[in-house]
């Protein structure tokens, strides 16, 4: 199927940009020599939706080498770099991406993906935030038979997908990436905090050192951009609805405070919860002027744009990825990334590094699905955890470090008691 991009002649620098996400992607080159090549992919559809950028790319240059007919779909315009669009689509890949798209473009992205990765077949899919999984059981039903299963990549996501199931209208095997732990304990964490900050220091090219951020969740992610912004000298408040990881933030040494309290001092406010409206009209009314917002979860309603875009005397963008909203009083707020996801939207996504064990699950879970869902109830299962501990020992390995082996005494006496 035909490629919809913005432009094939930025191929160049796109190629450029996947060569380079190759050559610092050790893990999943191994599990392509370990494991991909068995003839699993073989005339096998990979649907794929994920940011459109060069580690993504990757990925599916893997798959499509080891045999995989793969369709790439945006699940945002916001998310994709046009120049790695075209590189990929002269692979010989699927793509349907284009930055200057609209949100029901990507939808439709989404349907064509289907479409191509079941053109000749079967097909696995690897979901964001189980946009493909949505609609192939809404606008392409039709194509339902033709789905062995689904790899999720992200916490809402798999949140998403065990609504469906619970309410029962799962139709097909789900594997939780995002829950095997060389995915959430690295990415979430480490990848979300060093590039979240990264994305923002770029957009606005002030200063951390000394600033009041405050970070709304602590998850995986808020605790990696905790963790980073404090780093950076920054005074870092801590915003919850969970007591227990409240109180885990407060023993990693930060101020634990309820959300509209911190609203009158933040300097810096970054929402990492998944959640709806986790900065609205109350907290924007307490702010101070000056107030520099961003969001790093998965959704893009956990501030409140709609609210800021209607109230705002005038919204202005104030550099590449910053709006100000004027407000009837005067105060300025500013906005990077849109309310979207600041990481991807505003920077370049996770370090390499990191994708490259996210990569190697996902890359283990669409192998396994392949072979193992017609076994698999329709509901969301974790990947086995020897997978995931293959993954963690390949990643050593190519850091030139490793782990002991339990001895066969040691495993008795754990697993005993009368010793
Ligand atoms: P998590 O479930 O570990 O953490 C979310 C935290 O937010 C929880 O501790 C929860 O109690 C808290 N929370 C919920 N509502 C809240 C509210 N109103 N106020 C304050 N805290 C609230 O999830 P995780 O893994 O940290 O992911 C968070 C979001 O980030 C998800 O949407 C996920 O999909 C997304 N994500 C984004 C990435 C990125 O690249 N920017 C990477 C990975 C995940």
């Amino acid at each position: 199927m035909e490629s919809v991009i913005r432009d094939p002649t930025l191929a160049p620098e796109g190629h450029m940009k996947i060569g380079w996400a190759a050559a610092h992607s050790p893990v999943l080159a191994a599990v392509r020599e370990r494991r991909l090549k068995d003839g699993t992919f073989e005339g096998l559809g990979v649907a794929v939706a994920l940011p459109v950028e060069a580690k993504t790319a990757y990925l599916a240059v893997v798959l499509a080498e080891a045999g995989a007919r793969v369709a790439v779909a945006a699940p945002l315009p916001s998310v994709v770099q046009d120049d790695v669009a075209a590189a990929l689509a002269e692979r010989g890949v699927s793509v349907f991406a284009n930055s200057e798209g609209s949100p029901e473009d990507a939808d439709r992205w989404m349907e064509l993906a289907l479409e191509a990765a079941t053109s000749a077949g079967e097909a696995v899919l690897i979901d964001d935030r189980a946009g493909l999984t949505r609609i192939a059981h809404t606008t392409r039903r039709r194509l339902l038979p033709h789905f062995r299963g689904a790899s999720e990549e992200t916490t809402s996501g798999v949140a998403r997908l065990r609504a469906m199931e619970a309410e029962g209208v799962l139709e097909f095997p789900v594997l939780a990436a995002n829950d095997a732990r060389c995915k959430h304990l690295f990415d979430n964490r480490y990848g979300t905090g060093q590039s979240t900050l990264t994305a923002l220091m770029q957009s606005t090219n002030l200063m951390l050192g000394g600033k009041r951020v405050v970070v709304l969740g602590y998850g995986w992610c808020g605790r990696g951009i905790a963790r980073y912004a404090a780093g950076l000298g920054a005074r870092v408040t801590v915003c919850e609805v969970d007591p227990v990881r409240g109180l885990e933030a407060y023993a990693d040494g930060f101020d634990v405070l309820p959300a509209l309290e911190a609203a009158s001092f933040g300097e810096v406010f970054v929402t990492a919860t998944g959640n709806l409206h986790v900065l609205g009209e109350e907290h924007f009314g307490r702010m101070r002027d000056g107030a520099i917002l961003a969001n790093a979860g998965g959704v893009d309603v956990e501030i409140d744009v709609g609210w800021l875009r209607a109230v705002a005397e005038e919204v202005r963008e104030v550099r590449r990825h910053v709006e100000e909203f004027v407000m009837p009083d005067g105060r300025r707020l500013r906005l990077v990334g849109g309310g979207m996801v600041v990481n991807l939207t505003a920077g370049d996504g996770h370090p390499v590094e990191i994708m490259d064990l996210t990569f190697a699950i996902q890359a283990l879970c669409a192998h396994r699905l392949a072979n193992h869902a017609a076994s698999m109830d329709s509901r969301v299962h974790l990947l086995p955890p020897e997978l995931d501990e293959e993954v963690a020992r390949l990643k050593l390995e190519a850091v030139g470090m490793g782990v002991d082996s339990l001895t066969a005494e040691q495993r008795r006496f754990l697993a005993g008691w009368r010793e």
